[in-house]
């Protein structure tokens, strides 16, 4: 990953390979005018204060993440000016909003890609920008080579270079490198994106080299390394155990399935969180075999359960007073001999019963046995997470993820919470009169109701596991988990890493008191 640093150095003396700026689309009323951010007042000066009229004529607008580069002004060490377009500039002097940092700094770290040393001149107002900034170049630098040439796993021998490794280092200008804040910032900002990013490996990772019990092994290591408390049940446990809804998903895989129990635990914690996952290594469908078109995608399906377990390991390095357990559901969905077929009935692990009417609804069967697990615990609170339902896609679009809880005040601090960290998100309800649609005449519940609303049918399907009491929420990431089209800001293409720093800011709250 990108080494980071704080520097209080003026652009020009830097020895760097870039310097980059931040523009923004002027505020000032009619105006279409480029505007520099402050930090790039050292470029501008040495461009005799024409900067936003040499990067208008370039083509420059200031747009979210458009990079403009130019040559440095003589005078300067680094060779390279790298423009970043901010968004619109804030009304009335104010300062520049995190997210927009971070986006700027993501898209610029990743034009860089190739590079050496950039120092990031952006608008830097107080110790939450250095975080932003620094999450931003993290999360932007990101690039998932395993599998190529020159990849981490490749072939010895191998010569050919495909892409270009990531931008190798980045000073952070205007942050003071002996400043307890901001150093604080950077440490955050690293523990989280670096959990994150991992959480995106896991997501590119293809379902033939992740299935459930490599995922579990690599938890087994992080546990070891973070100091985490480990339980691994193996389809031996799971059947003694009478976990019906994990088994039953699990079934048709020569892949057998594992539910994974993650502890963290500080010694001072007055709360306790539990963060369940959807971790389906591969969803085919099952016997309800999804078509052409709909499963190329699918390694995705376990993005749940990734942000979960980087969740945990990032509430670990971060030290937070809370305890945070991680579950994660763990199975690969997929037709055979022995899969569950349309119309079987399972006994689940809470001993209610589910005829299971589309094996392709296999997410909320691995969830609700490890909701019931969670819940035995009697957490304060219960998060889920999954990419449960094509429907919330429909719903919210690709960049948006579905908030659903058993609770209004908490259903609100997680939308909160996501806004917070730049995780754009939307409260759903979980409408009463939609559960009928999952009346069984043989089972307590069927898995599939009517198709109308069918994140929220989802929604009510899981809450039936939750134990009685528990404040619970359900995060439906089906649209931010996997972005199939162009990167943009510090997103790339393919895993994104949705809703992990979502529950590290929830997991933050809850150390402080501050979640209700
Ligand atoms: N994993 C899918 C949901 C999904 C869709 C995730 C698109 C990411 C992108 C889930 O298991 C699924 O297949 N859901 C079905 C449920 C239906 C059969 C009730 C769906 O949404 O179509
Ligand atoms: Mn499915
Ligand atoms: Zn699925």
């Amino acid at each position: 990953m990108t080494a980071l640093t704080l520097s209080t150095s003026a652009a020009p003396g830097l020895r760097a390979d870039a310097i980059v700026i931040g523009v923004a689309k002027g505020a000032a009323f009619e105006s279409d005018d480029l505007v520099v951010a402050p930090g790039a007042e050292a470029v501008d000066q040495a461009y005799d204060g024409r900067l936003a009229g040499v990067l208008e004529t370039l083509g420059a607008t200031g747009a979210e993440s458009e990079v403009t580069k130019l040559p440095a002004p003589a005078g300067f060490k680094a060779p390279l000016v790298v423009a970043v377009g901010l968004g619109a500039e804030p009304e009335d002097g104010a300062p520049y909003e995190g997210e927009a940092l971070r986006r700027a700094a993501g898209a610029a770290a990743r034009a860089l890609a190739g590079s050496g040393k950039a120092a990031f001149a952006l608008p830097l107002a107080d110790p939450a920008d250095t975080g932003a900034i620094a999450e931003g170049v993290l999360l932007g630098a990101y690039a998932f080579d395993t599998y190529k040439a020159n990849g981490a796993q490749a072939k010895k021998g191998a010569k050919a270079k495909n892409g270009k490794a990531p931008l190798a280092e980045a000073a952070l200008l205007g942050a003071k490198p002996r400043d307890a804040a901001h150093k604080a910032a950077l440490a955050r900002a690293t523990a989280v994106a670096e959990e994150l990013n991992r959480a995106r490996d896991l997501v590119n990772t293809p379902a033939n080299d992740l299935y459930p019990e490599a995922f579990a092994a690599l938890a087994q290591t992080a546990a070891k390394e973070h100091g985490l408390k480990v339980q691994v049940l193996d389809e031996k446990a799971l059947t003694k155990g009478g976990y019906g809804g994990i088994l039953g998903v699990g079934g048709g895989s020569a892949a057998a399935p594992r539910l994974v129990k993650l502890s963290y635990t500080h010694p001072k914690a007055e709360k306790h969180l539990a963060l369940v996952g959807k971790g389906i290594t591969y969803d085919s469908g099952g016997i309800s075999l999804k078509p052409a078109g709909h499963n190329e995608t699918m390694k995705c399906d376990m993005s749940g359960a990734a942000a979960v377990f980087a969740a945990v390991v990032a509430a670990a390095r971060l030290g937070l007073k809370v305890n945070v357990t991680g579950w994660l559901a763990l199975a690969e969905n997929m037709p055979s001999g022995s899969a569950v077929r349309p119309g079987d009935v399972l006994r689940m692990y809470s001993g209610k019963t589910v005829e299971v009417l589309n094996t392709d609804a296999e997410g909320r069967l691995v969830l609700a046995d490890a909701l019931w697990a969670a819940s035995g615990e009697k957490p304060d609170a219960i998060i889920d997470v999954a990419t449960l339902t094509g429907a919330m896609v429909l719903a919210l679009g690709n960049r948006t993820f579905g908030v659903m809880a058993n609770d209004e005040a908490f259903r609100t601090a997680l939308h909160e919470a996501a806004e917070e960290v730049g995780e754009p998100a939307w409260p759903m309800p979980l409408p009463e009169h939609l559960r009928k649609g999952m009346d069984s005449p043989v089972a307590d519940i069927a898995n599939m109701g009517e198709r109308m609303g069918g994140g929220l049918v989802a929604g009510l399907f899981l809450r039936e596991f939750v134990g009685e009491g528990i404040t619970w929420a359900h995060l439906d990431i089906a649209g931010p988990a996997f972005n199939e089209s162009g990167p943009f800001g510090y997103t790339p293409k393919g895993g994104t890493g949705s809703a992990v720093r979502t529950l590290v800011r929830v997991a933050e709250l809850a150390a402080s008191g501050d979640l209700g």
